[in-house]
């Protein structure tokens, strides 16, 4: 290379990189607390929160605690918490008919939450998983090797209603099964609950990143993962993720939701070209333990990693973003 080796550019891109007032100036996506919707694990009695291992930084509250959580994250600037009931193994069972208990625990958990911090916007999971013993998102056929489609939506239909009774803001159904945003829709109308919305799972792939979320809800077998793929999608599909998220709007979804997030950042993408609706993504479980164990480990910078993977999934085109991180990113950023 000779010394004085000089380039002669029009273009020069570094030039807007060259300062943090440059680089400030020409940043193309921002992180604000608003972003973000904190999923909450809700268990019942007075117990001190239960930290949950594989997810470092996140426990289990009991309603009273929960109240707490949404009125500090409501102050952060977090307009919205998901709510995931863990219940008692003894009140699971084959059907889920504790999903139906119209003084459940995530009932109570609305109504308090609702009560206490009413501008809180609360969604909750539709979907039979924290109610059955075998830990799947419905009931089972007879055969007992798949998913009776429409009598698990049959039940979530019920549920929704109950939810809605309840005073939730949006129901999430996440079960994956055919029709169930427009049977509920419908049925939702139907009990006079048309201001309740549908934040539909609308591409929830068939994922080893929930893992960590099985432990935090109790639906973990002891013989190995729990075998969603006849109705979680195939991670290597595509097009069938934009077919479900097609049908689930054309079915009167509010908000269409890709999950998990991170791998899936094509699928956010192309969902966000497609749709004039909200778009919602869910840093899973899996997401966020990994991050935290790299950090744990020394291997990762924690505030940097968490930082960029939420930035990611707001670039490829989300809206909203459901994340483990949410009370620590709006404490951040404020
Ligand atoms: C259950 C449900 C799951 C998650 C949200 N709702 C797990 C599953 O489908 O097995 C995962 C969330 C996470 O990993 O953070 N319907």
């Amino acid at each position: 290379m000779p010394e004085k080796f000089k380039l002669s550019l029009v273009h020069r891109p570094r030039r807007l990189r060259r300062t943090a007032g440059l680089r400030a100036m020409v940043q193309e996506t921002v992180l604000r607390p608003a972003d973000f919707i904190a999923p909450l694990f809700v268990v019942d009695g007075k117990g001190a929160p239960e930290p949950v291992p594989s997810m470092p930084g996140v426990s289990r509250l009991n309603v009273a605690d929960l109240v707490k959580e949404c009125r500090a994250l409501l102050k952060l600037g977090v307009p919205a918490v998901a709510l995931f009931p863990k219940l008692d193994a003894r009140l699971k069972d084959d059907e889920g008919t504790a999903a139906l208990n119209e003084d459940g625990l995530v009932l109570r958990a609305i109504r308090a939450v609702k009560k206490a911090v009413p501008a809180m916007t609360v969604m909750t999971d539709i979907a039979l998983d924290p109610y059955t013993t075998h830990g799947h998102d419905g009931v089972l056929t007879a055969g007992r090797d798949d998913l009776d489609n429409d009598r698990t939506v049959g039940i979530l239909v019920e549920m929704s209603v109950l939810h809605a009774r309840a005073g939730v803001d949006l129901v999430a159904p996440s079960d994956m099964m055919d029709g169930r945003v427009g049977a509920i829709r419908r049925a939702l109308d139907a009990a006079g609950f048309d201001q309740t919305g549908i934040m539909a799972y609308a591409a929830k792939f068939a994922s080893a990143y929930y893992g960590p979320f099985r432990d935090a809800v109790g639906t973990s077998r002891g013989g190995g993962p729990l075998d969603k793929s006849t109705y979680q999608l195939n991670p290597a599909n595509r097009r069938e993720a934009l077919i479900e998220a097609a049908l689930d709007e054309a079915e009167g979804a509010d908000i269409l939701m890709v999950k998990p997030a991170g791998p899936y950042l094509d699928i956010i993408r192309e969902v966000r070209q497609r749709t004039r609706k909200p778009l919602a993504a869910y840093q899973v479980s899996g997401e966020y333990s990994q991050i935290q164990a790299a950090a744990r480990l020394g291997w990762l910078d924690l505030a940097r990693t968490r930082h960029e993977s939420l930035l990611s999934i707001k670039r490829a085109g989300a809206d909203m973003i459901l994340t483990y991180f949410a009370r620590e990113m709006a404490a951040l950023l404020r």
